[in-house]
């Protein structure tokens, strides 16, 4: 085991476009992160190399995240390697579209349980490992805010997700932290199907925020001793339009 007094943060889905911005935004606040990815390997290494040349500390950990099996193995693995874990970041997500009146249960139920119920699994592990304090972060979506029906799948499972992120902040209180993190469009998405992202100005700022704006948001989050059960909209007001478009 190696040990470390750092604080450790484990990213889920930390290679690429979010999940990287996050990885970096920690890193640079001198938190050892762990970039958890399934596929991006070669992406995962490379943002590990750029942390360790910019003066910070980062490993890699490999994990499909289908079942609450691996997502137990996930948490253990990442304390086994850095010997603690103060916070989690549950970024790793899908985003397909669907509608009520095409979807296909075995398709919206994996949707939902990458979104949700794997972050809740990979949450109740954490926390069980972290009886004098932690924090955790989840990754929601400004579709909270309104019904869009064509992900339908999708817009479920972030509320889903929201709704275990209160539930949890009040079980884990006092020990662990859990707030959210509502993004507005910030990338087009990289799944087949998907739209790209509506014109800024259908944000009432006029502007998308970026991937560091999340990434700054997750931090603020995850360092406020004194916040839990908080949904941060980082989107430019889209959410109050309710309506989805
Ligand atoms: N992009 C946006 O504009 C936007 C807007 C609102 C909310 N969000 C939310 O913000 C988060 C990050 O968004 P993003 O667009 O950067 O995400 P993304 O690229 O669509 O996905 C993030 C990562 O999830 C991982 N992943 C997918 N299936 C997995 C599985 N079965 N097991 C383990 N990991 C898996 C992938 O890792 P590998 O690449 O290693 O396979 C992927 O890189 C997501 O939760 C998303 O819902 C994003």
């Amino acid at each position: 085991m190696e040990e470390t007094a750092q604080t450790v943060a484990l990213v889920t889905g930390g290679a690429v476009r979010i999940g990287a911005a996050i990885c970096r935004r920690l890193a640079s606040a001198d938190i050892l992160v762990v970039i958890h990815y399934r596929t991006s390997s070669s992406q995962a290494e490379a943002l590990r190399q750029e942390i360790v040349a910019a003066g910070g500390q980062a490993l890699t950990i490999q994990a499909d995240l289908h079942s609450a099996e691996s997502c137990a193995e996930l948490i253990e693995r990442a304390w086994y390697k850095c010997g603690r874990l103060n916070y989690l970041v549950n970024n790793a997500g899908v985003f397909r579209r669907d509608a009520v009146t095409d979807f296909v249960i075995e398709q919206a139920l994996e949707q939902v349980w990458l979104n949700a119920w794997a972050p809740l699994i990979l949450t109740r592990e954490f926390a069980q490992r972290c009886p004098t304090g932690g924090a955790v972060v989840n990754l929601l979506d400004r579709r909270i805010h309104g019904l869009d029906r064509t992900y339908f799948s999708y817009g479920i499972s972030k509320r889903l997700l929201e709704n275990f992120t209160y539930i949890c902040a009040l079980e884990y209180a006092p020990s662990v932290r859990i707030n959210a993190v509502a993004p507005g469009a910030i990338l087009p998405p990289r799944q087949p199907g998907g739209e790209p992202a509506p014109p800024a100005g259908a944000a009432p700022l006029g502007l998308h925020p970026s991937p560091d704006d999340i990434a700054d948001a997750v931090y603020f989050l995850l360092t406020r001793t004194c916040i839990t059960g908080q949904v941060v909209f980082v989107d430019g007001g889209q959410h109050l339009h309710g309506q989805i478009f």
